[in-house]
């Protein structure tokens, strides 16, 4: 092991690996440039794509709501897919491997036929500009190549998350009033195979307006209901036909989704072309360093926001080859992400830090006993990163020799907003990094000042940036001149302006008389040896003390001699009066699709209440062991 940060003292700082920093795509002169330039600046990002019409300024500020890139015109699928066909019409755009063993690849040339047919055949069904079409699949090619097909034609796409029930479904088809569906027969998941058009079909007959429904068939035997078309047929019927790609102003939408929720209702998103698209190419190139000859994996769903920003959009607007798999990253063999890297010579991984930690706690001889070689670049999102999993990624995955990001953003973000610049930036491992260039952060107290650097608070994103969600231009906007998006991450910000997260606002735990986010201790409990993953909720009958699950590294025991060294280790780090009422050793916790930890459900355990419905967790049945456990512990 490297040397490893305490916390408390200087941070270790990691230089970017030289023979990175010889190639990366960004020097420190777009850092410069950014300050220098301002907001002009991000016309970097919009000339990273092709426009039919250039735009007449980068901000509006006067406009009503901000508006980005006014005056351009563009289509996104025909910045992810046509324009790539005069040099690229023979290299890979997509490489799938499919859950259950089957691989594809579509070159470019392959995804512009694709997409064409598509758009064909859902312009045949009725499909126009502004319309919304709901796609309900996982991660199959028809999903990115249907997204791809809506871009064309200027409709919006709307994925819902293949795990989600009927019912979630049927929400947003109702939401969204969307008149099209396309869905699959089923898929494979964990050598079985999941039925998929029951769910479908529940949720279309319960919605109130007529939906026009594609069903892709990806099990052997196929069946459609009455008036459903089968999107094989229907492809191969327009063949060959050429959709025009349509003109969208910047401004226009591109797709709606909704935040992931694992608290609250979901709230509706709308991205938009112009604006959305620049962002996710520019960060993709800037921080992601992807380059059009790379193989590129991002081990999200494309249901996710990641997915789509990072599997789909800005690695295809840059002409590189994205691969996009089915499966579960521990199936069949616990070895399964690192076999793909190796076959398929990934040279950028991105996944989230809940995966870094579960292969942290599998073992370093999963990654060791491949060729991983290929790798320049490791990524991790989604949720704080702690400084031993980033060690961990830096040094098995790594070899040392990649730059490894932090990057953080959220769904209302659109892309990523804070993240070490990879050829530029020091890494503080367990800190993400300064906002990126032209983004600007602050941390603020609740009532919206500034607190002093060092001090925890919520992070404030205080210029607008591109990708940003058009709602949020508007309710940020809606506060004058001082613009400002608070979001409800705890974060603390240091004298270099590296962002330490600390957690979700309405995850906050409570101990003695201070608020923590529960990163803050799930942190220090992380750097107990032998613990790999770790969350911490308050219970309410534990009188609103804290309950701590922990999972441990292979080969260490779960015993009462790891409790005692968490509950001393934590006494020493924050104080004598930090005491867990409970710690609970699991084999798993439960995270969401998008690898979020379900704090939620994990308080709701620990209270013994009902938690609701877990089709949407990645793993339900970590909930059942839990119980076990838990059941165990009193
Ligand atoms: O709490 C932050 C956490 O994920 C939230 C956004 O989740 P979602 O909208 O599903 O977007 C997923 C795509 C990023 C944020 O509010 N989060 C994300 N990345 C990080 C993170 N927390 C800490 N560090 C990160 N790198």
């Amino acid at each position: 092991m490297t040397g490893r940060t305490d916390g408390r003292e200087r941070p270790r700082r990691v230089e970017p690996p030289a023979s990175f920093v010889e190639t990366a795509n960004v020097t420190s002169e777009v850092r410069e440039a950014f300050e220098r330039e301002g907001h002009e600046a991000w016309r970097r990002a919009a000339d990273l794509l092709e426009w039919s019409s250039p735009h007449e300024t980068v901000l509006d500020r006067e406009a009503e709501s901000l508006t980005w890139f006014a005056g351009g015109q563009l289509n996104a699928a025909y910045n992810c897919v046509d324009r790539h066909l005069a040099e690229r019409k023979n290299s890979v755009a997509i490489r799938w491997e499919g859950a259950d063993g089957e691989t594809r690849v579509y070159t470019y040339l392959d995804l512009y036929n694709e997409v064409n047919a598509a758009a064909a055949a859902l312009r045949g069904l009725g499909v126009g500009e502004d319309d919304v079409v709901t796609l309900f699949m996982p991660g199959i090619p028809e999903l990115p190549i249907t997204m791809l097909a809506c871009a064309r034609l200027g409709a919006l796409h709307n994925v819902v998350f293949a795990g989600y029930s009927a019912d979630e479904l049927r929400a947003r088809l109702e939401r969204t009033g969307s008149g099209y569906l396309v869905t699959c027969d089923g898929y494979y998941r964990r050598g079985s195979a999941v039925n998929q058009k029951n769910k479908a079909d529940n949720a279309r007959t319960s919605v109130e307006h007529p939906v026009e429904t594609v069903v892709v068939p990806r099990l052997d035997d196929p069946y459609l209901s009455e008036g459903q078309h089968d999107y094989e047929d229907l492809v191969d019927a327009h063949a060959g036909d050429r959709v025009d790609p349509v003109e969208r102003a910047a401004e226009d939408p591109l797709f709606v989704t909704y935040t992931s929720g694992t608290t609250g209702e979901p709230d509706r998103v709308t991205h938009t072309t112009g604006g959305y698209l620049s962002h996710v190419a520019w960060t993709s190139h800037a921080v992601l360093d992807i380059e059009p000859r790379d193989t590129y994996w991002c081990a999200a769903d494309v249901a996710w926001i990641t997915g789509h920003s990072y599997i789909v959009y800005g690695p295809l607007a840059l002409g590189a080859t994205t691969m996009l798999y089915e499966g579960a990253p521990d199936d069949p063999e616990r070895d399964r992400v690192w076999e793909l890297v190796d076959r398929n010579r990934v040279d950028v991984f991105y996944t989230a830090s809940t995966a870094v930690r579960s292969f942290m706690k599998h073992g370093a001889e999963h990654p060791s006993a491949h060729d991983l070689s290929s790798l320049r670049l490791l990524g991790s999102v989604g949720e704080p990163m702690d400084a031993r999993a980033w060690e961990w990624y830096y040094e098995s995955v790594g070899g040392e020799e990649c730059a490894v990001v932090d990057t953080w953003w959220q769904t209302e973000t659109g892309g990523i907003l804070v993240s070490t610049l990879p050829g530029v930036d020091r890494a503080k491992p367990g800190s993400a990094g300064p906002a990126i260039p032209g983004v600007e952060v602050d941390v603020v107290d609740a009532g919206g000042e500034s607190v002093a650097r060092g001090e925890p608070g919520h992070l404030a994103v205080t210029a607008p940036w591109p990708g940003m969600h058009r709602g949020l231009t508007e309710a940020a906007a809606a506060e004058g001149e001082d613009w400002a998006y608070v979001t409800s991450d705890r974060a603390i910000l240091d004298h270099e302006g590296y962002v330490t997260f600390l957690g979700r606002e309405d995850d906050t735990v409570t101990v003695g008389d201070t608020d923590y986010g529960p990163a803050t201790i799930e942190r220090v409990v992380l750097e107990v040896e032998g613990v790999a993953e770790a969350a911490v909720v308050e219970s309410h009958q534990e009188g609103g003390r804290a309950v701590v699950y922990v999972c441990t590294e292979r080969g260490v025991e779960g015993d009462a001699a790891l409790t005692e060294r968490i509950d001393h280790h934590v006494a020493e780090r924050l104080g004598e009066d930090t005491q867990f009422a409970r710690i609970v050793v699991a084999p798993d916790l439960p995270k969401t699709h998008s690898g979020k930890i379900m704090r939620r459900l994990l308080s709701a355990v620990a209270d013994g209440e009902s938690y609701g419905d877990t089709s949407a967790l990645r793993n339900p049945e970590a909930v059942g062991e839990l119980e076990t456990v838990s059941g165990d512990g009193d």
